[in-house]
């Protein structure tokens, strides 16, 4: 199954290469829809999504404890986090001293419409058992739209996954503001559980 992702990987890339050329030749300013979510991808922008992705790839990959604690499952759960709302909800639960979920790995980024697909894929290559995408309110997005093309992307995403054979409760959308520090407590714990009761992502090699 992991090659199978990394062949997903390896062919978006390419695709977005071969765009990219395609319209560096013909002097096309930006490329309007992807096939994948419909999110505008400025042409100028793909090498800094290499060097991001890089940057992404090493959080996820960063030094995590064992599967087990006591014998019991402790899943891993990697969360990307809008920077104007939901990190900052986190953040304010962490000041405000609210527990929340030691399973969770905290990514930030600028707007949850940052979070590519293949960021998520990598996630779960990478031996995620749990994804957790969190950005703000309707109509609070900094960037305007970004949170309804989440939205979309989403339900592509969960598409995509059960065609990976992985259940789609693994990963889960949340609107959370930056007031919001005792939702995002309370969601840390219940997705922590829900994925703990779904047991370790096994991906077939
Ligand atoms: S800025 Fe938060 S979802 Fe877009």
């Amino acid at each position: 199954m992991a090659h199978r992702f990394r062949r997903f990987d390896r062919f978006s890339q390419i695709f977005f290469w071969l765009l990219g050329v395609g319209c560096w030749v013909l002097g096309v300013e930006s490329v309007k829809i992807c096939i994948i979510c419909e999110i505008c991808v400025p042409l100028k922008a793909m090498n800094l999504i290499k060097i991001e992705d890089k940057m992404e790839a090493n959080a996820v990959t960063a030094k995590r404890p064992e599967g087990k604690v006591n014998g019991q499952f402790e899943p891993k759960i990697v969360a990307f986090l809008c920077n104007w709302c939901s990190y900052a909800g986190a953040d304010l639960a962490g000041v405000s001293r609210l527990p929340s979920s030691p399973n969770i790995r905290v990514v930030r980024t600028m707007c949850s419409g940052r979070v590519d697909p293949a960021f998520i894929m990598r996630a779960f290559t990478l031996g995620a058992d749990g994804v957790l995408i969190a950005g703000c309110h309707f109509g609070d997005c900094h960037y305007i739209e970004g949170n309804f093309k989440t939205m979309r992307r989403y339900e592509l995403l969960k598409l995509v996954l059960r065609r990976f054979g992985i259940d789609e409760r693994r990963l889960r959308l949340e609107w959370i503001s930056a007031s919001e520090a005792e939702k995002f407590a309370r969601i840390s714990f219940e997705f922590t559980d829900q994925v703990r009761e779904l047991g370790p992502l096994q991906l077939k090699t």
